[in-house]
């Protein structure tokens, strides 16, 4: 595996934030049904209020591995191609690898579909789609984890973040399967019964969640087309777009899951997506150079 490598992408220092006038701690003794109290600012104010909401407000919200670059390895649209389509781009990794911070998160694909349909013909509500849902992408994390072994490839879950840090001193690569742990407590969604959070979610929160510098998508096309370019080969392409703009055009089928888009115009630090197509080679590298290859998708104003 060699030494830990030099990272080439760290992101810069950012800028010591003004310091904070400190958090009262007081205790307020009570007794009797006048109960002891804390005094925090969140004491008296229910949570969704706009009070409980100005608490905090202008404070710098901690990246906690900003130099780290999440990669969505799709699972129909890469993992379930083999070899022909993954051997390429794992030599491509392999470089990489050396030069970012990488971690990846794996899809399910087709067999993660199949599961699916045969759950939606038993009759199986959101909650439990959920659940098996959970499992292929495993599948195809341990498996890509295999074939990344010798270069440092280790396959860790959604309770190993804390450990990331030590994976990367080591100079080793983390593979996630991408499928959020919401479970049985999926959300019902807008869309019928299928699960709306699925591994391209689950990948994009997970750079959120980590404050990483980017979020790029893996798959088998350039990116957004406005229809499907398997159904449709005059599909026109689109190098670059707002998540609003794009939910706007009410297009009825995307390259990535709509919540992606939804949560992008919320979420605080991964203000940009990238999706590429990891069948031509070069690709990745190419977007990992910084070039705005495939479909860069925005935020938008907040
Ligand atoms: N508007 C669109 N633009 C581009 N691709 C689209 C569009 N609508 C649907 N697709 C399809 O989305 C596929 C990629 O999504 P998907 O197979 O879910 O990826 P993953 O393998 O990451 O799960 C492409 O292969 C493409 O056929
Ligand atoms: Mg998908």
């Amino acid at each position: 595996m060699g030494c830990p490598p030099d990272f080439a992408d760290r992101a810069p220092e950012a800028p010591l934030p003004a310091p904070a006038p400190p958090l009262a701690a007081r205790l307020l003794p009570g007794a009797g049904l006048d109960r002891t109290d804390i005094d925090t600012p969140l004491r008296r104010v229910g949570l969704e209020s706009a009070a409980a909401r100005a608490v905090g407000r202008g404070r710098p919200v901690l990246r906690v591995l900003p130099d780290v670059v999440v990669l969505k390895i799709g699972g129909q649209s890469i993992m379930d191609r083999g070899a022909a389509a993954l051997f390429p781009l794992l030599d491509e990794l392999r470089v990489l690898r050396r030069q970012h911070k990488l971690l990846l998160g794996v899809g399910g694909g087709t067999r993660a579909r199949h599961a699916y349909a045969v759950a939606l013909d038993l009759g199986m509500p959101t909650s439990v789609l959920a659940k098996i849902g959970m499992n292929v992408p495993v599948q195809n994390a341990r498996m890509l984890q295999m074939l990344l072994a010798a270069d440092g490839g280790v396959l860790i879950s959604n309770d190993d973040f804390a450990h990331l840090p030590l994976h990367y001193a080591v100079g080793c690569t983390p593979i996630l399967p991408g499928m959020p742990p919401f479970s049985f407590w999926e959300k019902p969604g807008p869309r019928g019964r299928i699960p709306t959070h699925r591994t391209d979610a689950g990948v994009y929160l997970t750079a959120e969640a980590l404050g990483a510098a980017r979020c790029i998508f893996v798959k088998d096309e350039d990116g957004l087309y406005d229809a499907n370019p398997k159904e449709n080969p005059q599909a026109r392409h689109i190098p670059r777009a707002t998540a609003a703009e794009v939910l706007a055009m009410g297009l009825p089928d995307l390259v990535v899951e709509p919540v992606v888009l939804e949560y992008m115009q919320r979420t605080e630090h991964l203000r940009q997506i990238q999706i590429i197509n990891g069948l031509v080679p070069g690709m990745l590298s190419r977007a990992l150079a910084g070039e705005p290859v495939g479909t860069v998708i925005d935020a938008g104003p907040r």
